[in-house]
């Protein structure tokens, strides 16, 4: 008889103490550890080393199945996979709620060409789910809904339907009836990943698992379902904008160097084939304090619109704010800024934007923030059409950026007519074009750009 024993799991990490206590030690979050139960082993459970030996393979003996992918209807996903679904693979797409997961792989399966695919939903009911179908199109005739939570009756129910492509929305829902901690805890987080793992490797489909993400932008017990899963992809943007990016955190099938960009409509997503000027946008021509920068992504690279307000601090302690921009590298630039160039920011409240709702942690965004900060300071708009890349070293040197080529030839097809790089790259560009300007450092960045 196995003899039930409880343990305290950290819902944010997984790690398992034998006490309550407030913070986790592993990953110092704050009240997450939740009392589990956990079977222990029968007493008359056998030593492992009675077990028999298995077969080890010599590396070139082993014969290799060629892996044929499911190819997915949507080129932006297919890319962030590493060329379509792999049979047997398990994917966790994470996003916060409302973002748009159950859109993206309802969608997707709907516009299959007749596969057959089983969509699990523990969260929405089947009129719902039918409801945001028919908004979206049901192209795929062989698409069945399951709505169920048990995940015990959702693997029988599998074995039953035969699906090419199972889908769970969401992990969070399932639940194991061996278990009796509730749903989305991590033992039954663990428990239902592994269940459907081992249907994905033994029939050899692919299953999509959605799972949500916690306040600091994890998926609820990451560290124990990221390692069993063989891809983890984060669907991410703003509410506030209808832009969202696909971006894969581990891949074991593909880089995780790409990202597949979608825009929200009335009838579902709708692929952005060509993203480079998606973050721009119109209104702010010709104003003050505006600047364009580029962005790499993968292996495209996005035009972003950066902009800064430089005023009289209306407090003695002046104000800092940076939305979409790391912070204290903004106030590194100012001081940059204020000691190279003598203008007197201390005294002043600045602010920078990055138009679109994006983060952006690419160094080569330096250089167009050090514009727009000194457009503002002076109420001098920038040259029309005018981008800025490179990276802003503490002595004042304007720094080389990775893929500076590939970004000043983007600019240049995106309609940029003059693009400032750091003269250390000069030899890096192959692009022919005339108004590319080399500046090496901040006082001949200055001199050159109201020119
Ligand atoms: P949803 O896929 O339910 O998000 P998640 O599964 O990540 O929680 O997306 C819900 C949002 O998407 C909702 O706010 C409405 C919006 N939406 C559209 O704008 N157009 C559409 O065609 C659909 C289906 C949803
Ligand atoms: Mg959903």
């Amino acid at each position: 008889m196995a003899k039930e024993k409880t343990v305290f799991v950290c819902q944010n990490c997984g790690y398992i103490s034998p006490k309550w206590a407030g913070k986790c030690s592993n990953c110092f979050s704050w009240n997450s550890f939740i009392e589990e139960v956990v079977q222990s082993k029968p007493s008359g459970f056998k030593k492992s080393t009675e077990a028999k030996a298995g077969n080890a393979v010599r590396i070139n003996d082993i014969t290799q199945k060629r892996l044929s992918r499911i190819a997915l209807p949507y080129s932006e996903f297919n890319r962030v996979l590493g060329g379509g679904l792999v049979p047997g693979s398990l994917i966790l797409l994470g996003g916060e709620p409302g973002i748009g997961k159950s859109t993206l792989v309802l969608q997707t399966v709907l516009s299959l060409d007749n596969r057959k695919v089983l969509y699990v939903s523990g969260e929405e009911s089947e009129s719902q789910i039918h409801l945001r179908a028919e908004r979206i199109g049901i192209k795929n005739d062989d698409c069945y809904i399951f709505t169920e939570t048990n995940i015990e009756k959702i693997i029988a129910t599998i074995k039953v339907v035969g699906p090419e492509i199972i889908v769970i929305d969401s992990i969070q829902t399932v639940a194991s009836s061996d278990l009796t901690s509730s749903p989305g805890t991590v033992s039954q987080i663990r428990e239902c990943t592994r269940l459907l793992q081992e249907y994905a490797k033994e029939f050899n489909v692919p299953v999509i698992l959605i799972g949500h993400i916690n306040k600091d932008g994890d998926i609820a017990g990451p560290m124990s379902l990221e390692h069993i899963v063989d891809a983890v992809f984060q669907f991410e943007g703003d509410n506030n904008h209808f832009y969202r990016l696909l971006r894969p955190k581990k891949n074991r099938f593909g880089s995780t160097y790409e990202i597949g960009v979608f825009e929200m409509m009335n009838h579902g997503l709708k692929e952005v084939t060509d993203p480079g000027n998606i973050l721009l946008t119109d209104d702010n021509i010709g104003l003050s304090g505006v600047a364009y920068g580029s962005l790499a992504e993968g292996s495209r690279s996005l035009m972003i619109e950066i902009q800064s307000l430089i005023g009289n601090a209306v407090y003695s302690s002046p104000q800092r704010t940076a939305t979409g921009f790391d912070s204290r590298k903004f106030q590194m630039i100012l001081a940059v800024i204020e000691k190279r160039l003598g203008l007197h920011l201390s005294q002043k409240d600045a602010f920078v934007n990055i138009a679109g709702g994006i983060k952006v942690n690419d160094t080569a965004a330096d250089l167009a923030v050090l514009a727009s900060v000194i457009s503002s300071y002076y109420d001098k708009p920038l040259g029309e059409n005018t981008c800025f890349i490179g990276e802003l070293g503490l002595s004042g040197q304007i720094r080389p950026v990775s893929f500076i080529d590939k970004r000043v030839s983007e600019a240049i097809r995106l309609g940029f007519k003059n693009v400032f790089i750091s003269a250390a790259q000069k030899s890096d560009i192959n692009t022919k074009h005339k108004n590319i300007h080399l500046v090496s450092d901040v006082r001949d960045f200055a001199s050159k750009l109201f020119q």
